[in-house]
């Protein structure tokens, strides 16, 4: 058994590893620059953002620390309603600390806007966010500085992203093309 054979529905590349790559350490070396009198506190939003956040890490010449929290959404398994339920919380007192939230994707951006309005609750210094994909045609968030790329709104997988758990640990993006939730 193999990671990507035998199954029709996973689609074309939509980020290669070599793009992933290339902008991970601009946006690292973007970042160590903005947060150079402040290192940053990673905050990874789980499951999909810990290869991201993994890569980034590692671009970014500070010494930054590191948290996640895991928050699942009600509703179907694809399209996130909006109502957001914490799975797992930081460790950090967030009070004063400059909080950087990786992402792997926004979508609607209503997973984003509630993790932004319950982590603003908790008083850092300042809060950003770092996306590796925004989906185009969704209205801007002040808070998204940092930004890899902006794909069309198809479904994806890969770098982090999965289909009913599968395929995160594939090294680029890939479009696909099934029914979202196969088994
Ligand atoms: P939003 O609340 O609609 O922005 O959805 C954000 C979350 O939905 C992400 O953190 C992902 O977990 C999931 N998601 C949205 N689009 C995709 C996709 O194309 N592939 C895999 N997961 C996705």
């Amino acid at each position: 058994m193999t990671l990507t054979t035998d199954d029709p529905n996973l689609g074309p590349v939509v980020v290669s590893e070599e793009a992933i790559r290339d902008r991970t350490k601009e946006l690292g070396a973007r970042i160590a620059v903005d947060y150079a009198a402040r290192p940053p506190l990673l905050v990874g939003v789980l499951k999909g953002a810990f290869v991201f956040m993994s890569d980034l890490a590692r671009a970014i010449d500070l010494p930054v620390e590191f948290d996640f929290m895991a928050v699942a959404s009600y509703g179907s398994s694809t399209r996130t309603s909006g109502v957001v339920r914490i799975v797992k919380d930081l460790d950090s007192d967030l009070t004063g600390r400059h909080v950087l939230v990786v992402e792997d994707i926004v979508d609607s951006g209503l997973t984003l806007a509630f993790l932004l309005r319950n982590l603003a609750a908790r008083h850092p210094a300042s809060l950003a966010v770092c996306a590796l994909l925004v989906k185009e045609l969704e209205p801007s968030v002040d808070e998204l500085a940092y930004v890899g790329f902006r794909i069309p709104r198809d479904f994806v997988v890969g770098y982090g992203l999965d289909v009913a758990e599968r395929y995160r640990n594939l090294s680029c993006v890939r479009r696909y093309d099934g029914p979202m939730s196969p088994g």
